[in-house]
């Protein structure tokens, strides 16, 4: 039988802990969460903003877990296999550490301003043709999601991909310094937070963190269109990086893009990658997607895998829940598309998700909608940057714009009037309207960051439009 992923002796070794139970279980996983806890876990209590896992952990134990990892303060009286350390996110940290130093698997870190989770997924599928790959879960990117998706990492897999994210300057180097990565991928730099950075070569200068743990002969890979390269591309060079592979449409990417043909579900690409000519198809589509995917490429060229297979293996990529996934349904005189993009939103996305729906096929879908909450965290400038979205929208042939949230009224009032459908302060108010509205032959983007609460808005869509008899198609 191959070595579970940790001995109990290993993890008491990694954290510097002291055994306070009786037994020496095998632990199958590490998790923080007794909601999802699976049997033979490690569960390790944290200590959130909000709760403290150190109240979970009977329950952790009922679930199913095999020892659980908790700070030397608390009360002994918990039946079950214990690991007392003096802080429990330190010890996570640790066992990430000591699964990282054990590994002699590939390992990838994705950073950038939009197009992290994406990207991971991306490379998941990608680098399956080529090897056994953890990768990190939902969007795992922060002060315990990275070091939770390392303390998960076997010690046979053949290639890590870990998504490293930050709100703050500084955040990212005690990050990459754990993963490690041979290759650093930043997808992109644009306005996002700005509300915590003066300007954008700021947050470029943040995202160039990543290098900092970048294992010595390792590759950056860095987008060739973005306006941040040149910046970027110093960073890397003030850093140490050895290689750095680029990715874009500009003719001087290593990793370029020749030819882009969507069909409204999918993308046809024509590539060359570090001098190899190859045609693939991205699953879902989206200009940006094919752009992530030119990172990926590079990515499995920097870390010697397969690009062939790679490539063919993305045309099942398919878009995440909120992230523009896709849903159809059939009702009485023809379709109805919904594209939830509710989980996010700021302006390179924005810009993303309106172009994908100006590219759904006329034929098909005879009226494109978009229905819009407020971007949020954008400082002072978000009045701005939210009437701005005027031009997009028009650029993507978007025929009715649905608006709520303050900062989103920039917009409704920059459009014409025969665009507007209608607006509300929130969420809620804007759907009745929406509803009524629904017909087939509407192509319909849901989009907002996650405190606008978009996301009830497509669940009150697609509830309406099975009420209408609709089937999902
Ligand atoms: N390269 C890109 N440029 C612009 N938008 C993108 C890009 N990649 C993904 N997106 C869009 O941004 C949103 C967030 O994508 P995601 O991959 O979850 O990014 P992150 O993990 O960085 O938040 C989605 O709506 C997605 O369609
Ligand atoms: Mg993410």
């Amino acid at each position: 039988m191959s070595k579970p992923l940790w001995t109990f002796k290993e993890a008491l070794v990694a954290t510097d802990g002291y055994d306070a139970g009786n037994g020496d279980p095998d632990l199958t996983s590490v998790s923080i969460d007794s909601r999802t806890v699976e049997t033979g876990a490690l569960f390790v209590a944290i200590r959130g903003d909000n709760l403290d896992g150190h109240a979970y952990v009977a329950k952790a134990f009922e679930a199913g877990a095999a020892a659980a990892l908790v700070s030397e303060d608390i009360e002994p009286k918990i039946d079950g296999v214990l690991i007392r350390v003096p802080d429990t996110l330190e010890a996570l940290n640790q066992l990430g550490a000591a699964a990282r130093e054990r590994s002699s698997a590939r390992v990838i870190a994705v950073t950038g301003s939009v197009g992290k989770t994406g990207t991971k997924e991306a490379l998941r599928l990608a680098l399956g043709a080529s090897g056994t790959v953890h990768a990190s879960e939902k969007s795992y990117n922060n002060h315990w999601g990275v070091p939770l998706t390392l303390a998960n990492f076997a010690r046979d897999n053949d290639f890590g991909v870990f998504e490293v994210g930050m709100n703050h300057p500084g955040e990212i180097i005690p990050l990459t310094k754990l993963v490690r990565p041979h290759v650093a991928i930043i997808t992109t730099v644009a306005s996002v937070h700005l509300e915590f950075f003066a300007t954008e070569e700021q947050i470029a200068k943040a995202k160039a963190e990543i290098f900092s743990g970048l294992e010595p002969g390792g590759t950056a890979i860095l987008n060739r269109d973005n306006p941040h390269f040149e910046f970027l591309k110093k960073c890397a060079s003030d850093s140490g990086v050895e290689h750095i592979i680029t990715f874009g449409s500009h003719h001087e990417a290593d990793a370029k893009l020749e030819s882009l043909t969507p069909d409204g579900n999918a993308s046809d690409v024509g590539a060359i990658i570090a001098g190899e000519k190859i045609s693939y198809r991205v699953g879902a589509p989206g200009r940006h997607l094919v752009m992530n995917s030119l990172a990926v490429l590079a990515a499995l060229h920097a870390s010697g895998a397969d690009i062939q297979a790679g490539a063919k293996a993305l045309g099942t990529y398919h878009a995440q829940a909120g992230r523009g996934a896709r849903l159809q349904f059939e009702i009485e005189d023809g379709r109805v598309l919904l594209i939830d993009e509710s989980y996010n939103a700021n302006p390179a996305s924005m810009l993303a998700a309106l172009e994908s729906l100006g590219e759904t096929p006329r034929a098909q879908f005879t009226r494109r909608i978009a229905v819009l909450g407020d971007m949020l965290e954008m400082g002072n400038t978000s009045f701005q940057l939210h009437g701005e979205l005027a031009q997009p929208v028009d650029a993507a042939g978007v025929d009715v714009v649905f608006a709520c949230g303050p900062h989103m009224r920039a917009l409704y009032d920059a459009l014409p009037e025969s665009r507007r459908g209608a607006y509300a302060g929130n969420s809620k108010g804007l759907e009745d309207a929406l509803l009524d509205a629904v017909q087939a032959g509407d192509a319909i983007m849901i989009k907002g960051s996650l405190g606008s609460a978009m996301g009830p808005l497509v669940e009150a869509l697609r509830k309406h439009l099975q009420q209408l008899g609709a089937q999902p198609v």
